[in-house]
């Protein structure tokens, strides 16, 4: 997996089908040959005889002479300062007060396993994994800062992890003001950027665009990875597809601030980077500290995008999580947010849960305003007791009504914040992040808790845990309502308030890794007002998350396509709520809706004591279908068939574990006039075998399914869905 070639002094990290090259110049510097589809042999500095570049390379003297250029080459993690130009991958401000890095190659280490990140989440690597890790070490002896360079080779994931750790022996205090995770220079392939944007309602929207010279990039400096852009990239070229063509995907397990930007040369060449935002960021560096930059994971396909969202899905859903869930068929839950938002009582509760059993749901979800006197969304976040108000009896009192109907308990929290109207807040009016003497911007009311203190972090974990312990809680929503603003921490010095984004992240994560570690039979849901920070860093604790507040079944097909990109269907809840939709006011069919979200991780949000006859015996059958299902939807392989970005209309597949059963779903929203017959075209069945159409009884060979298409029914009207089960003979 990992092979170093003396002569050369370079590094072949090789995965089932990909390579990735590292070649140490001069003894110097690394140099960054290759990454892709996988290549056979050793010696590999030819590659750098490329024209533009051959003056450079002949005329390149060694390191210590003026003559050294850092122009034209390309690096694996560039200093700053040097004369290359181009952006630095990290730099550090020394005790002078001058902003220059040059750290040279001082050897290398090949671990068996992986090093956890302290501090970090990361992606598992269980022994029968053989994972290896190359760690190259460069050391700038001027700033005595070591700067360790870890790629953990997943072989059988076809997957590289890579991130960076700095050590800094210094005797006065340095800055590191930029520390990305990667910094790739690609001589050619990488024509047009993929990133998942929107905003709330609208998470997950698929953007292409081209790279041309300068910069082409995105971030956020929300204090979260956010509804607007995602710790996720996929450099393509222009040729590539869904099924066809080369991509070369990143993302970041990290949930704070982040960026990411293509920078296009001259010559064509462009240097992708990814990290931690720059903005606000300035830690300092004293004598024996370290710094650990968030690990980001690579992925190459040369099947196009499907491609690379088959090895995503199977990574994350196999190494990435904790607690019992990983594993585990997620239950059918009914959430009480759109049923009756904050106006419920302890029987009112109890009828949704008895419809919610009667209609085979496995979980009733008590969302938002059960603590404290949060009649809307005004109060009480910080306070985690119950309302007698509206819970007299109390949250063991409830669960054990809902246990006794043979349905398991969940509880919403906002754990991060704090509302002005709380006894939290009368208390501990420093707890929240602030900057002395502003105004303290309340965006739904609230404020954030600073993470970044111990003592909020230990407040937290309390009385998280004395509630979890109350009742038999099986299910813990993790929500996050706003982004950040004032971004100060009264206990940070002057010369650390740069590092109150990253130390707020570094406190959540600590929080949750104890919660999770404390409890972790609980089913674990994230969410951000939806999927404000539906990234990798927070699924490492998380079995699953809230795509988006945004439960119109149309609405949902863009969301749910962009998510997948990234993301495996297990992890996307999917709740079919009532009509006209809460959020747009649409109305669809309830098969429409089922349709919509039953690929996925689906439930209900709505208001089951409102529903006719009829709309109850379609929910029992639609549960019934769905459990019957659920193992290969949420463990199946999931391929993306139509793209409602091109046009509205939009199609995907999931094939079983063993590959002998298949799920197709079609839909179009909206209805045209004499349109040219629809047919979908599913991918990867067996050419030769025999399906049977469960619904038709028709049997075709897979060949035929795949080449000539399934017709799509005659419809009128839109909000148009069909699904096809074919089961091979
Ligand atoms: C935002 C979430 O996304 C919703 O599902 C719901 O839990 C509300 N918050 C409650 O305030």
């Amino acid at each position: 997996m990992i092979h170093y070639n003396e002569r050369e002094n370079s590094f072949h990290l090789s995965t089932g089908k990909t390579s990735y090259i590292i070649a140490i110049h001069k003894n110097a510097y690394p140099l960054h040959m290759y990454w892709g589809r996988r290549v056979y042999g050793d010696d590999v500095m030819w590659a750098l005889d490329a024209p533009y570049r051959r003056y450079a390379r002949i005329m390149q003297p060694g390191p210590d002479e003026p003559a050294y250029t850092h122009e034209f080459f390309p690096w694996e993690y560039p200093d700053f300062g040097t004369g290359d130009f181009r952006p630095a991958a990290y730099s550090v401000i020394d005790p002078n007060g001058d902003n220059y890095s040059d750290a040279r190659y001082v050897g290398y280490r090949i671990l068996d396993g992986k090093p956890p990140l302290e501090g970090l989440p990361s992606v598992n690597a269980m022994p029968e994994d053989g994972v290896e890790t190359l760690v190259i070490s460069l050391y700038d002896e001027k700033l005595r800062l070591a700067v360790d360079l870890y790629y953990t080779v997943y072989e059988k994931y076809d997957v590289i992890a890579r991130h960076t750790e700095f050590r800094y022996d210094g005797e006065e205090p340095s800055y590191l003001t930029k520390a990305l995770s990667v910094s790739i220079d690609a001589p050619q392939g990488f024509d047009e950027m993929i990133q998942l944007c929107g905003s709330a309602l609208r998470e997950k929207h698929i953007v292409r665009r081209p790279i041309a010279n300068g910069t082409t990039g995105f971030g956020s400096i929300r204090g979260v990875s956010s509804h607007q852009e995602t710790p996720f990239a996929a450099l393509v070229g222009k040729n590539t597809t869904e099924h066809t063509g080369e991509a070369w995907a990143m993302t970041l397990v990290y949930s704070g601030n982040f960026s990411v930007t293509a920078d296009c040369d001259p010559y064509g060449s462009v240097r992708v980077q990814m990290g931690i935002n720059e903005t606000d960021f300035r830690w300092q560096l004293t004598k024996g500290s370290t710094f650990i930059t968030p690990e980001a994971l690579l992925v190459y396909s040369g099947e196009g995008l499907n491609g690379m969202s088959h090895t995503f899905h199977t990574l994350l859903r196999e190494r990435v999580g904790r607690g019992s869930w990983t594993d585990k068929e997620r239950p059918v839950l009914l959430n009480t947010w759109e049923a009756c938002y904050f106006t419920f009582d302890h029987d009112h509760v109890m009828k949704l849960a008895q419809a919610a059993k009667k209609a085979g749901m496995e979980l009733l979800v008590l969302d938002d305003g059960w603590f404290g006197h949060r009649d809307n969304a005004t109060s009480s976040l910080g306070d985690w007791f119950v309302d007698k108000k509206k819970l007299p009896r109390g949250l063991k009192a409830l669960a054990d009504d809902i246990n006794a109907l043979g349905l398991k308990f969940g509880l919403w929290f906002e754990p991060e914040m704090i509302s002005v109207d709380s006894e939290l807040y009368k208390a501990h009016p420093d707890w929240c992040l602030h900057v002395a003497d502003r105004k303290r911007s309340e965006w739904r009311d609230q404020l954030y808790l600073d993470l970044s203190r111990a003592d909020v972090q230990e407040y937290i974990i309390d009385s998280l845990t004395e509630v979890l312990s109350c009742a038999n809680i099986e299910y813990v929503k993790w929500d996050n309502n706003r982004r950040m603003s004032e971004a100060g921490s009264d206990l940070l010095p002057r010369e650390r308030k740069g590092e109150v984004y990253h130390r707020y992240v570094l406190g959540l994560y600590r929080v949750l890794d104890i919660l999770t570690k404390r409890f972790p039979d609980i089913l674990w849901e994230n969410c951000s007002s939806g999927g404000a920070r539906f990234d990798v860093g927070m699924m490492c604790y998380f079995a699953q998350n809230w795509a988006s507040d945004d439960t119109d079944g149309t609405a949902r097909l863009k969301i749910q396509y962009g998510s997948s990109l990234l993301m495996p269907p297990v992890w996307i809840t999917s709740h079919i709520s009532e009509c006209p939709n809460h959020q747009l006011g649409r109305t669809t069919p309830l098969s429409y809706r089922e349709h919509s979200s039953m690929p996925f991780n689906m439930g209900y949000e709505l208001n089951m004591l409102r529903m006719t006859d009829e709309e109850l015996a379609m929910t029992n059958e639609q549960v019934k279908r769905y459990k019957a299902l659920r193992r290969m939807i949420q463990f199946g392989e999931f391929t993306r068939l139509q793209d409602p970005f091109d046009g509205e209309n939009c199609a995907w597949q999931t094939v079983s574990e063993d590959g002998r059963e298949v799920l197709v779903w079609y839909y179009k929203p909206f209805v045209q006039p004499e349109e040219a017959y629809l047919r979908v075209f599913p991918t990867g069945l067996d050419e030769k075998a025999e399906y049977t159409d469960t619904v038709t009884g028709r049997v075709l060979t897979g060949s035929m399914i795949m080449q000539i298409g399934l017709p799509i029914d005659w419809h009128n009207g839109d909000s148009f869905s069909q699904m096809w089960h074919l089961i091979k003979k």
